[in-house]
């Protein structure tokens, strides 16, 4: 991974967005085993915000790598059940004879986590409902949570197991949060998400936001855009681990 954000840390290589480009010149790092995993999580189609921002974070990452291979998960369309006690087999509650539902939860949270944990690249718009994550991502994170598979605990305490990715958080939230004390204090969607990719080992943790887009069509346009306009340096700048935009 080192080697892949090292060579998009050279900004020749990256387009910029709304800029017109000759693909044909643009360089190509021929390396077909990169996996990106590409999660939208909002209830919106057309209309949602992150669904436009993290398209375009993908769209970005394809046209330096386009041998990448991607995966798409639509949470709104195919969301885990809500974490319930069938599940709990991956939490080490012992399931001696399964039931029916019992395998069926089994192997939805173990599709889930080998999907995660072959990727190398995370790409997940992320829609802020109700000060937190969509309850769809939430059960996402519920069925990845594996210990043995993305964390462990230790005499030391809990170690990550699923380091080494990236992850691109792509961000849009009615009113604004990130410039006030108060606002942090409420905000659970960037901040929880970072505990949990911090949790699995993952310590490259990328963010765009589009804030306010509740607030106006002026307000919403500007942060729209804005977020567009910082996904070249999110992609490209190696030291701008945590947040851009
Ligand atoms: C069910 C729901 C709950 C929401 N809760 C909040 C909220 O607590 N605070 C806020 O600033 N915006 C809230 N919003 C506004 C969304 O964050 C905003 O519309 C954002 O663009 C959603 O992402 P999307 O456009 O990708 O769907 C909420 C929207 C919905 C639909």
């Amino acid at each position: 991974m080192k080697r892949i954000l090292a060579y998009l840390s050279d900004r020749r290589n990256v387009p910029r967005l709304h800029e017109h480009s000759d693909e044909t010149s643009l360089p190509i790092m021929k390396d077909a085993n990169i996996k990106l995993l590409h999660i939208d999580s909002s209830i919106m189609q057309e209309a949602s915000v992150t669904r436009q921002l993290s398209a375009e974070v993908v769209a970005q990452w394809l046209r330096v790598h386009p041998a990448t291979t991607v995966q798409t998960l639509d949470l709104a369309a195919e969301a885990p059940n809500h974490f319930g006690a069938d599940a709990m087999g991956i939490r080490g509650v012992e399931q001696a004879e399964q039931t029916d539902a019992q395998r069926h939860e089994n192997a939805v949270s173990e599709k889930l986590v080998a999907q995660f944990l072959e990727a190398d690249v995370v790409v997940i718009g992320v829609p802020f409902y109700n000060f937190s994550i969509p309850t769809q991502l939430k059960a996402w994170v519920d069925r990845v949570a594996q210990a043995g598979r993305t964390f462990k605990y230790t005499e030391e305490g809990p170690v990550g197991l699923a380091g080494g990715k990236t992850v691109v958080l792509a961000l849009a939230r009615g009113g604004i949060y990130s410039n006030s004390e108060a606002g942090q204090a409420m905000e659970h969607q960037e901040s929880y998400l970072k505990v949990v990719f911090g949790f699995f080992g993952i310590s490259d943790v990328r963010v765009i936001r589009a804030e306010g887009v509740a607030m106006g069509e002026a307000q919403k346009a500007t942060a729209i855009s804005e977020a567009f306009e910082a996904i070249p340096a999110l992609l490209a700048d190696e030291s701008s681990q945590g947040q851009v935009a």
